[in-house]
C-alpha cells in the first residue's frame, strides 16, 4: 500500500466567524491519515477574485454552498482519488483543469481551496511533520516566525462602512520577539478601547475583531490611535507603528471616490494628496490598496510618490496572481502583495505568486479574510514559506487570536531568533531611521 495514495476527499457545510456556511474539506489517505481545511470568506473582494459558488435563493441569504460541497464530493472527489497527496502541484493543477474557468465558477473558489489546503494538511500529517515544516521542507525555504499587522479598528465594509478606511493597524517591528509583539498589542488594542468608550465613540466590535468606531472623521481615527500607542508609554514610530489597509475600490465612485463620513468627493491626485498628508502626519508605515482596484494610474502615482517612505501592499489590485505582480512590477506599482490563498483558488499558485514577488523584490503579507474559522493555515504558510508578514484582523475573537497563538506555538519551537522582526520594513522610512543611528 502507498500511505501516501489519496483514498477519499469529502466536503460537508461548516459555519464562519460571521454565521456564514462555508466549504469545509477533508482528505483521507489509504494509510488512514486525514487533513482538514476550512474556506475563508471575504467581504470587500477585488472583482478578479476567485469565485466563491453559492447556492442563491431566499435561504440563509442565497450564500448556502450545497453545490460547491457536492462538486468536492463528486467531480473533485473521483479526480483525487488514487493521486499522490505529495504531488501538491499535480493535484493543483488538476483542480484548475477540472474547473475549467477563468472564474473558478463551475468547482467554486470556496471548494477549490479547501481542497488544496486539506491536501497540503494531509500530505504533511502524512509526513509526520507540522504544516509549516512540511512546507519549508517541500519548497526549500527557511522557516520563520512573521511580523504581525494587527487591526485595531476595523471600518468600511467590515464596520457598516461607519468609517471609510477599513483597517486602522499596528505593527510592532521593534519587537524583538512575537510575545513582545502581542503583549504591546494588547495593550494599545485595550487602551484604544478605553479612550473610545471614554468618548462615547465605542460601538462593539467589527467583523475582525476591531472595536467597531463610531469616529467623524478618518483622521479623528488616526489621532486615537495615536493616542492609544502614547497611553501605554510607546513613541508612536519607535517599537510601535501605524499601518492601513484604505481598500479604496470600495468607496471608488465613478471616476473619484466618495468619503461618505465627511461627506467629501475626491478625484484620484485628491485622495493620494490625502494619504500622502496622513503618512507625513502620523506615523505609517504601510498603506494597503491605497487607490481602487482599477486605477492603475493612481497605483503607479502613489508608488512613486511614497513607495521610497512606506510599504505599498496590492490587495484587490493583485488579487494573489503572479501576472498580476508581475504586471505591477513592470508599471512600478505596489512594492509588496498580500497572498490570500482563495483569491486565486490554490496553494501552487499562491507560491508562484510569491516566487514571483520576490523576483521583483516586493514583500509578501500573507492575509486571512474577514470571514474566517478556527482554520489556522494561514500562520503554517506565512512561518513555512517564509513569507514574512502576516494579517489575520484584530485582537479579539477565536478566528484571530487562534492565528497569532499557532504563531506563539511555532516560535516557542523555533525560538526568537526565527522572529523577522523589523526587516520587511527595511526599506521604509522606519527601517531608514533604524539604519541612520
Ligand atoms: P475581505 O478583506 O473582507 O475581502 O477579507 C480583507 C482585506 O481587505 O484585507
Ligand atoms: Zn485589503
Amino acid at each position: 500500500m502507498n500511505e501516501f495514495e489519496i483514498d477519499t476527499v469529502r466536503g460537508r457545510r461548516v459555519w464562519d466567524s460571521r454565521g456564514r456556511p462555508t466549504v469545509e474539506v477533508c482528505v483521507a489517505l489509504r494509510s488512514g491519515v486525514t487533513g482538514r481545511a476550512i474556506a475563508p470568506a471575504g467581504a470587500s473582494r477585488g472583482a478578479r477574485e476567485a469565485l466563491d459558488l453559492r447556492d442563491g435563493g431566499d435561504a440563509l441569504d442565497g450564500l448556502d454552498i450545497g453545490t460547491a460541497t457536492r462538486r468536492v464530493n463528486t467531480d473533485i472527489a473521483s479526480e483525487l482519488k488514487g493521486r499522490d497527496v505529495l504531488d501538491q502541484r499535480g493535484i493543483d493543477a488538476a483542480l484548475i483543469a477540472l474547473d475549467g474557468t477563468l472564474a473558478r465558477s463551475r468547482l467554486g473558489g470556496n471548494a477549490m481551496v479547501a481542497t488544496s489546503l486539506a491536501t497540503l494538511h494531509a500530505a504533511a500529517a502524512a509526513s509526520r511533520v507540522p504544516l509549516w515544516r512540511h512546507l519549508a521542507d517541500s519548497y526549500g525555504r527557511t522557516p520563520s516566525v512573521p511580523l504581525p499587522e494587527i487591526q485595531i479598528f476595523g471600518g468600511g465594509a467590515h464596520a457598516g462602512r461607519r468609517v471609510d478606511v477599513q483597517d486602522f493597524m499596528i505593527m510592532v517591528p521593534g519587537a524583538s520577539n512575537l510575545d513582545e509583539v502581542m503583549e504591546v498589542t494588547a495593550e494599545v488594542y485595550h487602551a484604544a478601547g478605553s479612550l473610545m468608550r471614554a468618548g462615547g465613540r465605542l460601538a462593539g466590535v467589527a467583523d475582525e475583531g476591531g472595536w467597531w468606531p463610531m469616529f467623524d472623521s478618518n483622521e479623528e481615527a488616526l489621532e486615537t490611535l495615536v493616542r492609544a500607542i502614547e497611553t501605554v508609554g510607546e513613541r508612536p514610530g519607535e517599537r510601535v507603528a501605524i499601518s492601513l489597509d484604505i481598500a479604496a475600490s470600495e468607496f471608488a465612485d465613478g471616476d473619484g471616490y466618495r468619503l461618505a463620513l465627511e461627506d467629501r468627493q475626491l478625484d484620484s491626485e485628491a485622495l493620494i494628496e490625502l494619504l500622502g498628508r496622513w503618512i507625513d502626519a502620523y506615523p505609517i508605515v504601510s498603506v494597503e490598496d491605497p487607490v481602487a482596484e482599477t486605477d492603475h494610474a493612481g497605483m503607479v502615482e502613489f508608488t512613486r510618490r511614497y513607495g521610497e517612505r512606506v510599504q505599498v501592499v496590492g490587495d484587490d489590485y493583485l488579487v494573489t496572481k503572479a501576472e498580476l505582480v508581475h504586471e505591477a512590477a513592470a508599471a512600478d506599482a505596489c512594492n509588496a502583495t498580500l497572498v490570500k490563498v482563495n483569491q486565486v483558488g490554490t496553494v501552487s499558485e499562491s507560491i508562484d505568486t510569491i516566487e514571483a514577488a520576490e523576483a521583483h523584490g516586493y514583500r509578501c503579507l500573507v492575509s486571512a479574510r474577514s470571514g474566517e474559522t478556527e482554520d489556522v493555515s494561514v500562520s503554517h504558510l506565512a512561518v513555512g514559506l517564509d513569507a514574512g508578514q502576516l494579517k489575520v484582523g484584530s485582537f479579539s475573537r477565536s478566528e484571530r487570536m487562534a492565528k497569532w497563538n499557532e504563531c506563539l506555538r511555532v516560535q516557542d519551537e523555533l525560538g526568537s531568533a526565527a522572529f523577522v522582526g523589523g526587516r520587511p520594513l527595511r526599506d521604509t522610512w522606519w527601517g531608514q531611521q533604524r539604519a541612520g543611528r
